[in-house]
This record gives C-alpha cells, structure tokens and sequence, in this order.
C-alpha cells in the first residue's frame, strides 16, 4: 500500500465516523467483525500488557464487598471477569453495543458470575444512582458522543462512585505525537493484514484517536460534568493513559 492510498484510507474512515450516526454503525460493524479473534488480538498488539494495565485501573477502581459494578464497553468482559474473580462486587454489569463481543464473553470462564446486557453507553438501561464502580476498557473513545456517555455513566453512578478509564492517550511534546500516531497508521495497518487480511480493521485506532481528546480533554470533561478527585496517570509516556474520577458524597 503507498502512502497516498494510506492517507486515503485514513480520510475515507474519518468521513464515516464524522457524525454519530455513521460512527455507531462504523464501531458495531467493526467490532461485530472481529469478536471472535478480539481477545487473541488484543494479547498480540499489547503484547499481553493491556491485562496489566486493566489490572491496574481496577486497582485504582477500589471495588468492594456489595459494589455494583459496570464493566461499560465491555466488549468480551475482561473487567467484568477480573472483578468476578476477585469476589467483592455483588452484582457486575458488563454492557456493549456489540452483540457478537458479548456472545464471545458468554464463552469465557466465570461468565455466568456476570449479567451481559446488550445496550448503548449513551442511553444505559440502568436506573439513576444504581453503581458503584463504572469501568471502561478501550471504549470512551468509541462513543458516538463523548460528552453524553460521561454524563450517562455520571447518572448511573451514587455519590461517592468512581469512573476509571483506560484507552489509548495522546503523548507529548507534539512533535513525538505526531511521530506516535504515524507509528499507529503503519502498525495498525499492518496488524489487520497480517491478522485479518484487511488493512481497514485497526486502522480505525489512530483515525478514532486524532478525534478523541484523551487523557487530559477526558480529565476536563469529567470535571465540567461534577466528577471531584479527577486526574489520569499516564502509560507508556502517554500512549495509554488511565482516567479516574469520583462523583461527591
Ligand atoms: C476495543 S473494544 C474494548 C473491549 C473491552 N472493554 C476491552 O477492554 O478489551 C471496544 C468496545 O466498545 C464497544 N462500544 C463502542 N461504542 C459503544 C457504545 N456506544 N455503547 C456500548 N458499547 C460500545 C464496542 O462494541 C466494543 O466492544
């Protein structure tokens, strides 16, 4: 593939996710594609760090004895799994837009131990002040409307709840970003080639990035949205990035 051809293929994604509608399609169409390798993928393209590093958000999520947690985005429920391992939640939510991520979930051990609803992160079928602990694995930046799945996951929560977040961040200064996300082209490309045979299936990431405010942009969403003890800690100098945040008492 030639650069022009690559920097088509990226435009051409960009017209597609540009408004909520065509983004929504674009991700379950992706996702629904992909479901049954995503977790083998996921291992091979973070080279297994992605299980440390949700480890460590729901660490920082400090779920205890009774917590309703939601595992939003959930995908095949990595978090919803983890937690369940660990015991304390009394109930666990894992929620998806995508029916197929949620079928291969449904495969995994411990799954009978969660609830798999099949919904939208920005219209939760879930009622007001119901969780405890909202996480969201790789999926913040997927919403059709940023805004409106932090003010959604905001209404579910209790006071006193926590929304920790992990997802790909943008690294500084801007020249190195800017290097970083033409590393993320080029990989991303290569990796749906070798791994699914089409070119298009990860390069979604970097073109769903350059549109998403990361780490600090979520910090201030957070913040404009009432979440108090807001911040992020960053991976990888920034290439990924943990939001957290917690609503008052
Ligand atoms: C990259 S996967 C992440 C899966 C899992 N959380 C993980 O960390 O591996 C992103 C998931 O976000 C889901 N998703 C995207 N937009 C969504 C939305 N508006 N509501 C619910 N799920 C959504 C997709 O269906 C997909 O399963």
């Amino acid at each position: 593939m030639t650069y022009l051809q690559e920097r088509d293929l990226g435009r051409q994604i960009q017209d597609r996710i540009a408004d909520p509608a065509g983004k929504r399609r674009y991700v379950r169409d992706l996702f629904g594609g992909i479901a049954g390798r995503y977790d083998v993928t996921n291992d091979l393209m973070s080279v297994g760090l992605h299980r440390r590093w949700k480890a460590l958000a729901l660490q920082i999520a400090d779920v205890r004895a009774g917590h309703v947690l939601l595992d939003l985005a959930a995908g095949t429920g990595d978090f919803a799994l983890r937690a369940a391992r660990q015991g304390r939640a009394e109930r666990i939510v894992a929620a998806d837009l995508t029916v197929e991520m949620l079928q291969a979930g449904k495969l995994r051990e411990g799954a009978e131990s969660v609830e798999w609803i099949a919904c939208d992160a920005l219209s939760l079928p879930l009622a007001d002040r119901s969780v405890d602990r909202a996480l969201v694995g790789y999926g913040l930046r997927n919403f059709a409307g940023l805004a409106r799945g932090l003010a959604e996951i905001r209404r579910v929560l209790r006071p006193g709840g926590k929304l920790v977040a992990l997802d790909f961040g943008r690294v500084e200064p801007e020249w190195l970003d800017r290097m970083y996300l033409r590393y993320l082209e080029v990989s991303a490309s290569a990796a749906g080639w070798v791994l699914h045979r089409n070119v298009e299936s990860y390069r979604y990431i970097p073109e769903s990035l350059r549109v998403y405010p990361a780490q600090r942009g979520v910090t201030d969403l957070m913040q404009r949205l009432g979440f108090q003890h807001c911040g992020h800690v960053d991976l990888v100098f920034g290439a990924m990035a943990i939001n957290f945040g917690e609503l008052p008492d």
